[in-house]
């Protein structure tokens, strides 16, 4: 039954939504929650009938890392769970995926949502890390992925002094896309979602594998040089001639992912 799983996967119409369903816990990540998402990652990964991921909890994102599991730890059960591959399988997925985040992302859940290519806030979200109050540091590529979007030393004012900031500073420090009033989150997640899925799904996971190539590129050249081959790929797909025949022909195109 819908209610004993822990996570949940909707796929309509090319969109999927994946939730976090533990709301007395405000969403954190216990293990089992984290072999659901895993499982559901792995499943999303294989699917071809999926353009857009939208990972969307209700009233709260995710509170972090379950922190009754982590208070009986030993260092080597505390390695395993950082080392969890959630954060990796959601980056590395082909499709965009947007953080729907209402309520608390912190700690672990908001490692979750820098795993997202887009994130999307309600007013009545709260964001921060509160590892070093609780004597440990994000373990789950927060000291990775938050220099990288909103710089180091903003990463480190978070990171050090664990306070929680609202959905406008959030925005004002490019932690999040766009702020959004409060219940309106998933509808325009979805909304963002439809656009992105009405595009051309090859050049949209171009566009992201592109896109991360950059960022991780040791060089502008070397980036560049994939930035073009890339480019020139997308010309041996049908998708691409059915976009451009669309544009000469005056009428929308209609993608097959081939
Ligand atoms: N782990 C386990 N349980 C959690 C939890 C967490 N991260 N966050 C909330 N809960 C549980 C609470 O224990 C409580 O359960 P009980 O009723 O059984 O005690 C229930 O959720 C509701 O929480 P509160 O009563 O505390 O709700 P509140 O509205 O008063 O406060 C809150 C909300 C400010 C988010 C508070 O719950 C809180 O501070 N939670 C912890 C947040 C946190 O520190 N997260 C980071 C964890 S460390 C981490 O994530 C490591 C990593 O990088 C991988």
């Amino acid at each position: 039954m819908a209610e004993d799983k822990l996570v949940l996967l909707e796929i309509n119409d090319f969109i999927a939504k994946l939730s976090i369903n533990r709301p007395k816990a405000l969403n954190a990540l216990s293990g089992e929650v984290n072999r659901q998402l895993d499982a559901c990652l792995d499943e999303l990964a294989k699917r071809d009938d999926v353009r857009c991921v939208v990972l969307y909890s209700e009233k709260n994102f995710a509170a972090g890392a379950d922190i009754k599991v982590m208070l009986e730890c030993d260092v080597a059960r505390a390695r395993e769970y950082s080392a969890s591959p959630i954060m990796q399988k959601l980056e590395n997925l082909k499709t965009p995926v947007i953080a729907a985040m209402e309520g608390y992302a912190l700690g672990g859940g908001l490692e979750l949502a820098l795993a997202c290519d887009i994130r999307i806030a309600a007013e009545n979200a709260k964001m921060g890390f509160p590892e070093t109050t609780l004597g440990v540091i994000p373990g789950a590529g927060g000291t990775i992925r938050a220099p990288r979007l909103i710089g180091e030393a903003l990463a480190k004012e978070l990171i050090f002094t664990g306070k929680v900031i609202d959905s406008q500073k959030a925005l004002a420090i490019g932690l999040v896309n766009q702020v959004v009033p409060d219940g309106q989150v998933l509808e325009t997640a979805m909304k963002m979602a439809g656009k992105i899925a009405r595009n051309a799904p090859l050049a949209i996971e171009k566009a992201k594998g592109t896109i991360r190539e950059g960022q991780e590129a040791e060089s502008f050249e070397k980036g560049y040089a994939r930035e073009v081959e890339a480019f020139a790929s997308l010309f041996a797909t049908e998708d691409q001639k059915e976009g451009m025949r669309a544009f000469v022909e005056k009428r929308k195109p209609v993608y097959k992912k081939r």
